[in-house]
């Protein structure tokens, strides 16, 4: 194995594609969240329509940006896995030598839960409209018929709790991962990661909530 294979392969190598994929979807999700505002901020659907339009209009580019996406995502996955059975077996080989030093297990087996439940409804969301062919016809119309009916509408509404979850420890973890943490600043980490996590549940939560309270049919 090369040396930067092995040094990817190691548990700090690990973490640090950990978090630097974790602050990459995001990253992502920013750019889909102020995509998704347009469905709000334009009533008569066109705005998004145009969007997704312009997105469309990039053609085998746009194709190649979801391939990287979705590579990105299954290293995320992949190492989840990983470093979870890892934490597991190094928690077994504490209580074993009851000695309480090694690798921090704070939180990451929660982080696997709601890992798993956004894995579940991602696949959920890329069959509602990504994978349909008919979205592409009247993209404003396939999210309104979706989200208008109450189950879908609370699957989307939890997925957005969860990744709230999620994100409320994963922000801060991120920049420890990736050797950003510091006595002085970590406290103010912790409270913004909290924030950002609030501001993407809510953002999230905005479109389901929309369409089965406050938008007329
Ligand atoms: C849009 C989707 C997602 C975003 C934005 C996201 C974001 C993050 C961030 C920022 C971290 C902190 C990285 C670190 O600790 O270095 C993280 C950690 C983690 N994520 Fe995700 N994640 C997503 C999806 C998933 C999925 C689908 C799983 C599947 C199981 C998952 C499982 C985990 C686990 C287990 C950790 C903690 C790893 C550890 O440090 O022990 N995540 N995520």
């Amino acid at each position: 194995m090369s040396r930067f294979g092995k040094a990817l392969a190691s548990s700090v190598g690990k973490k640090i594609v950990m978090g630097l994929s974790g602050l990459m979807l995001l990253g992502f999700l920013v750019e889909h969240l102020h995509g998704n505002l347009k469905l709000i901020e334009d009533p008569s659907g066109a705005a998004f329509d145009d969007y997704v339009g312009f997105l469309k209009s990039f053609g085998p580019l746009l194709v190649l940006a979801e391939i990287g996406l979705g590579l990105l995502f299954s290293a995320h996955v992949y190492l989840a896995f990983r470093l979870t059975l890892e934490n597991i077996q190094a928690r077994k080989q504490r209580y074993v030598v009851r000695n309480n030093r090694g690798a921090s297990t704070v939180g990451s087996v929660s982080m696997f839960y709601t890992g798993a439940i956004i894995l579940g409804y991602l696949l959920k969301h890329l069959i509602d409209f990504r994978l349909d062919p008919r979205f592409f016809d009247a993209p404003h119309a396939a999210v309104q018929a979706k989200l208008s009916q109450p189950g879908h509408a609370a699957v989307y509404l939890l997925a957005a709790i969860v990744l709230g979850i999620h994100l409320s420890h994963g922000f801060r973890s991120a920049f420890q991962s990736l050797g950003l943490s510091h006595p002085r600043w970590n406290p103010l980490l912790e409270r913004l990661g909290k924030f950002v996590a609030f501001l993407f549940a809510v953002g999230f939560a905005a479109f389901p909530m929309y369409y089965l309270f406050i938008r007329e049919r």
